[in-house]
């Protein structure tokens, strides 16, 4: 990974923060994106401290405002002129419903519209340090997922985990498929994967009763975060994935998405809706 520029979002915890780690280690130049300026500099001091690499910045930027993204995209395009690997990891849950700044629940809007959006306004440079690779950290809970065109908040019937976060996840793999489809030729591939159940903090931060219990309990049973990175990291650098693209893995092997996250048609529309409601239309 040496010369190669990696940005990876919400990189200063969890899965991402030991996918930033491992990338580093490996020699790349890695930004990582921290909505919170604090923590992303002392994520960024640990991976320089556990890498020997000094070659770790951060860029802070929440994901859930389209206004702060287009600004993580001017400033990220002053200071460097490639990027290789794209990781596409910051995600959040949430119990009850809220929406961002931007009028957008706030699952949808950070885990699929805040990736939508980055990632075509980054695409212009990514296209030009092909090959390059964008990795966008989904789920499993995808298989579970619908994508509810007629309430893409399903304000009026909201469940945290099993609408609104599904969707979002759901949303993930078709928005890669969907992008691998469009980047055919230009050398930058799209794959999206699951990283297994980790224990992490992502449903303990912003979800209250069942949820905040049950993981917390479930969170003594769960893989580590730096087993959780391992098909990231995976996806990201290894040869092995050289020109592979539009695919889905679960511990660091191809897997058969949902038979959802398959579907063309699918994938087109939500890509249209997306473009609205980010105004890249
Ligand atoms: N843990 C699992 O079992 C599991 C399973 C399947 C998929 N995933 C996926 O893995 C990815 C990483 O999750 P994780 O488990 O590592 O959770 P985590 O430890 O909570 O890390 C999530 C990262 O995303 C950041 N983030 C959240 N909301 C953001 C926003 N509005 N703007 C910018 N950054 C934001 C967090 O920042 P803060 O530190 O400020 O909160 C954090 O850096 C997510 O996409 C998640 O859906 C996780």
């Amino acid at each position: 990974m040496q010369n190669k520029v990696v940005l990876i979002t919400g990189g200063n915890a969890g899965i991402g923060l030991e996918t930033a780690r491992a990338l580093a280690k490996k020699g790349a130049t890695v930004v990582i994106v921290s909505r919170d300026a604090t923590k992303g500099q002392q994520a960024v001091e640990d991976i320089k401290q556990t890498t020997n690499n000094d070659k770790v910045s951060f860029m802070q930027c929440d994901l859930g405002s389209q206004k702060q993204i287009h600004q993580l995209v001017a400033d990220f395009k002053t200071k460097h002129d490639r990027l290789d690997v794209l990781v596409n990891n910051a995600g959040a849950f949430f119990s009850a419903y809220a929406e961002t700044e931007d009028g957008i629940e706030r699952q949808f809007a950070i885990n699929h519209l805040g990736p939508f959006l980055l990632t075509n306004l980054l695409l212009d440079t990514i296209k030009a340090s092909a090959p390059a690779r964008i990795v966008n950290v989904a789920s499993r809970a995808h298989y579970r997922g619908f994508i509810n065109f007629n309430d893409l908040n399903y304000k009026k019937n909201y469940d945290g985990f099993i609408l609104a976060y599904s969707q979002s996840k759901l949303a993930n793999v078709l928005f890669t498929n969907e992008l691998a489809r469009r980047l055919e030729g230009t050398g930058v591939t799209a794959n999206s994967l699951h990283p297994g159940v980790v224990a992490t903090d992502i449903a303990l931060k912003e979800s209250k009763g069942i949820y905040r219990l049950g993981w917390w309990i479930w969170k003594h049973f769960m893989i580590t975060p730096e087993e959780g990175a391992a098909t990231s990291i995976y996806v990201a650098s290894s040869k092995d994935v050289e020109g592979v693209t539009g695919k889905y893995f679960d511990k660091s092997k191809e897997k058969k998405a949902s038979a959802k996250a398959l579907d063309k048609n699918l994938a087109a529309r939500l890509w249209e809706i997306s473009e609205k409601l980010t105004g890249l239309a």
